[in-house]
């Protein structure tokens, strides 16, 4: 047993938001946004995990045989992770979890992220020997656990980093080999919760089911040829590819206005393509600029509104950031 740290990055949806949570595929960028965990054992009598962020000295304190209440939402990801790893492997010890990140997420994968470098801190502070595949595994079902719905994307990106298609729920992870990408993302503000917009869709789903499934496999279709698209480097192509998927997001309802204006402004300033990314509702949207347009982009974005992101993409996955008995 040892102290360990581990960080993992965010992410940047690509293509496929919506329909991934329904098996299709999808592409995905970590984001060099990183979120730590740091786990230390503890010396007390009964054993329990002490959750904390890393500027507050207050901790919330949860037996172990008494795990999965997940009643705060602050600290309900590393308890969901701590039970999926203790039913796995039977945690004998308390443990102080301190997490840390940038305040502002910007709908970036924050929670996926704090969950996969809590497990990964585990994995390293209590020699598990879990590889990708299982962590994987065990991030999923907590993240389920917590939101109910999910596709797993988030997770992927935080554990393998870089860019992934990514389909079937996990089944199928693919790490592409692509340059860093040539996108300016802007923050439109923040939006209400990715659960209530997929449950949105969900209910759209359920009052038009032939409109929404036929919307579905066209996102499956192009993210495909995004896939292509992306590994030939055709960004034209690619930024058609985008323009398309936003309409079909539009169309499902996801939208808004502060993003629409975004991405007509980005279009309009000369990217190949423009869109929502991630659950919609706000947040951010991404678009793939020709290097002579950058700035003007940028500027675009910023006038209609909008905040830029300078986080890198293709961001490395998850590490042990230290290690010390
Ligand atoms: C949210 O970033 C993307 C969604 O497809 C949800 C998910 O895949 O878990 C809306």
């Amino acid at each position: 047993m040892k102290s360990a740290r581990a960080s993992a990055p965010g992410k940047l949806m690509l293509l496929g938001e919506h329909a991934v949570v329904y098996g299709h595929p999808c592409l995905v960028t970590a984001v060099d946004i990183r979120y730590s965990a740091a786990v230390t054992p503890l010396d007390k009598s009964t054993p329990a995990i002490h959750i904390h962020r890393a500027e507050s000295s207050a901790a919330r304190v949860i037996p172990l045989n008494e795990l999965g209440q997940l009643s705060e939402p602050e600290t309900a990801f590393v308890e969901a992770v701590v039970k999926r790893v203790h039913q796995q492997r039977t945690i004998a010890t308390s443990l102080r979890i301190e997490t840390d990140g940038p305040a502002i997420s910007y709908g970036l994968g924050s929670s996926s992220a704090v969950t996969v470098a809590a497990a990964a801190a585990l994995n390293e502070s209590l020699d598990l020997g879990f590889g990708n595949r299982e962590l994987f595994d065990l991030c999923f079902e907590a993240v389920l656990d917590v939101q109910g719905k999910a596709s797993g994307f988030d997770v992927a990106a935080a554990i393998y980093g870089g860019t992934l298609y990514f389909s079937e729920r996990g089944e199928v992870i693919t790490p592409l080999d692509v340059p860093s990408l040539p996108i300016v993302i802007g923050y439109s503000g923040a939006k209400v919760g990715t659960v209530s917009l997929v449950e949105k869709v969900a209910q759209l789903h359920s009052r038009q089911p032939f409109m929404v499934e036929s919307i579905f496999e066209l996102v499956h279709r192009l993210t495909d040829d995004g896939r292509y698209a992306l590994e030939q480097k055709a960004w034209a192509e690619l930024g058609d590819l985008f323009n398309i998927q936003q309409g079909l997001l539009d169309a499902l309802g996801v939208s808004t206005l502060p993003l629409s204006r975004l991405i007509e402004a980005a279009r309009s300033a000369g990217a190949w393509g423009a869109k929502l990314s991630g659950a919609g509702g706000g947040d951010c949207m991404v678009a793939l600029a020709e290097p002579d347009s950058v700035e003007a982009i940028r500027r675009a974005i910023h006038d209609a509104g909008g905040e830029i992101v300078e986080y890198a993409s293709n961001a490395s996955g998850v590490r042990i950031e230290s290690s010390a008995t």
